[in-house]
């Protein structure tokens, strides 16, 4: 239909949209007026300032990365390169239980400490969570971004890195650090159940907290007590902690870890679809990859990683529970056959040890003729806890079938990274790089798992509507102007877990807000992305 000729910023003509909601492409052009589409259809009389030709290419609403760590990321390099590169407008930080803020004065040290090496890059001069969105502002991102407060920060931010539950006291100071934060806009509250010191919280404490995060109609975002062997009860207080505080319950990054946990996720899938019968609003989201990537650290017994950093590295140093410490590793390791071909060092914060970036603990146990549980022993201490892995532990038929499920969205559970600068230097894993081009091409197109138009709407329509953004992940009038155009022939993802800093191919153009952002290889820096506050 030849709509009513008008006026228009950027006009994107000749492309095949993919609306976001799943329903079939069509041949179409878009229209933008400033930061919104103005219209959508036969626009062939429209005037524009800039006209993109988008023939024989998808033009789809930008996708919104559900779970990612960026929250020092783009203070550090606002650009958000390996994101933006693979048409990724809107980030959700705050993710695992941590976020930069809230930081009172009294904790702020520690609050910084969870944020490893980078911690050291930013200059940490907020205290509450508006002045660290205000600081984000400040930044000017590539990207949109969607804020969400993380527990284990509200924690540390009360009580330190205390290995115990709190008080009434404290979990009413608690509660209060988690309102405030949703009073300043954030989605939600994310917890990290796995991670020293969110893993001391009880489900009842995180019933009370996961309540207050429920106001504003915010979210519930849970890396899980466990993704491994006791993946089934962690999914049951998941769904337990929604049913009692009354919330929304987005798992995060779902997997089924080990091989023997291979195959579970069927199960995961039956009890999240029985949860939402029962009325509980379960969702999920997922990354493309058969491997994790965390923290070296959490190799170590659980009991040996209280207390934050200076105190695990004490433990390491004392003969006495070092010995015991290396044990336990090296029994691990022993029921887990090939484990330190399956774990390969990922970033390091020492000069001298980045060469080792990238290397299996097995390759390195050999090149320093030493004992593998030894080795991770000595890069802990020479790394100062600073150090992270990446591990293969899931299979790709349970990847598939978690992506495929209509519940899905997409995370990529990573840090915006770029080739260059302070984030050049670390060895990230290739989802950084390459999710959303991974699931466009190798899985939707090359695997036919799924059609595109199902791949985009994992990535627009169903995590707009999962966090309430009532004007972002669709194409059509009204709408905010947050656009990708990419060739589905081309798209692809290059990063690999070697060479991780490879930008995805077949992003031709990447709008933000109305603002052509990307244009083929050359990203323009500027920089219109907001920050989003949940109203
Ligand atoms: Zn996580
Ligand atoms: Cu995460």
């Amino acid at each position: 239909m030849l709509q009513q000729a008008g006026r228009s910023d950027i006009l994107i003509a000749g492309g095949a949209v993919i609306d976001g909601t799943g329903a079939p492409r069509r041949r179409a052009d878009v229209a933008l007026h400033g930061d919104r589409i103005a219209a959508v259809g036969d626009l062939s009389g429209w005037a524009a300032d800039l006209r993109l030709d988008a023939s024989g290419l998808v033009v789809a609403p930008g996708f919104i990365d559900m779970h990612t760590h960026s929250d020092l990321a783009l203070l550090i390099n606002p650009h958000a390169e390996s994101k933006l590169r693979q048409g990724v407008t809107t980030e959700v930080i705050g993710q695992c239980g941590f976020s930069p803020a809230p930081a009172p004065d009294a904790h702020r040290d520690e609050i910084r400490a969870l944020f490893g090496a980078w911690g050291r890059h930013v200059t940490w001069g907020w205290g509450s969570f508006a002045d660290y969105l205000d600081a984000l502002r400040a930044r000017h991102t590539s990207v949109n971004v969607v804020p969400v407060v993380g527990h284990t920060s509200c924690r540390v931010g009360v009580m330190g890195e205390e290995s115990r539950a709190p008080s009434a006291a404290e979990l009413s100071q608690m509660r209060s650090a988690v309102e405030a934060a949703m009073g300043d806009g954030a989605f939600g509250l994310s917890s990290g159940l796995v991670y020293a010191p969110g893993m001391f919280a009880d489900t009842d404490e995180l019933v009370a907290l996961a309540e207050a995060g429920a106001s504003h109609d915010g979210v519930y975002f849970t890396h899980i007590r466990g993704e491994a062997d006791t993946l089934l009860d962690a999914i049951a207080e998941a769904i337990e902690i929604g049913r009692r505080a009354g919330v929304a319950v987005q798992l995060s990054h779902l997997k089924a870890q080990g091989r023997q946990n291979w195959g579970k996720i069927e199960a995961v899938l039956a009890a999240v679809e029985r949860a939402r019968e029962d009325g509980i609003d379960v969702t999920y989201d997922v990354y493309p990859y058969t491997a994790w990537n965390t923290g070296l650290g959490q190799l170590l017994p659980s009991w040996a990683r209280e207390g934050g950093a200076e105190a695990i590295l004490a433990r390491l140093s004392d003969p006495a529970s070092r010995a015991q410490i290396r044990s336990e590793i090296a029994a691990a390791a022993d029921a887990d056959p090939g484990r330190w071909e399956q774990r390969l060092l990922a970033s390091v914060d020492s000069q001298a040890n980045r060469p080792l970036q990238g290397l299996t603990i097995a390759e390195i146990a050999a090149r320093r003729d030493a004992a593998p549980e030894d080795v991770v022993i000595s890069l802990l201490l020479e790394e100062r806890c600073n150090a992270s892995m990446v591990g293969f532990g899931m299979s790709e038929e349970d990847v598939r079938r978690a992506l495929a499920h209509p519940l899905a969205m997409i995370g990529s559970d990573a840090a915006a990274s770029a080739p260059y600068g302070i984030l050049g230097k670390s060895h990230p894993h290739p989802r950084s790089y390459g999710t959303f081009p991974r699931v466009l091409g190798h899985y939707a197109r090359d695997e036919n798992l799924f059609p595109l138009e199902e791949a985009v709407a994992k990535m627009t329509s169903r995590p707009a509507a999962r966090l309430g953004l009532t004007d972002r992940g669709r194409i059509a009038p009204g709408m905010a102007a947050d656009l990708v155009v990419f060739d589905p022939d081309i798209i692809t993802d290059r990063a690999t877990y070697n060479s991780p800093h490879q930008y995805a191919a077949g992003v031709q153009f990447v709008i933000v807000n109305g603002v052509l952002e990307l244009q083929g290889e050359e990203h323009r820096g500027r920089r219109a992305g907001s920050v989003l506050a949940r109203s």
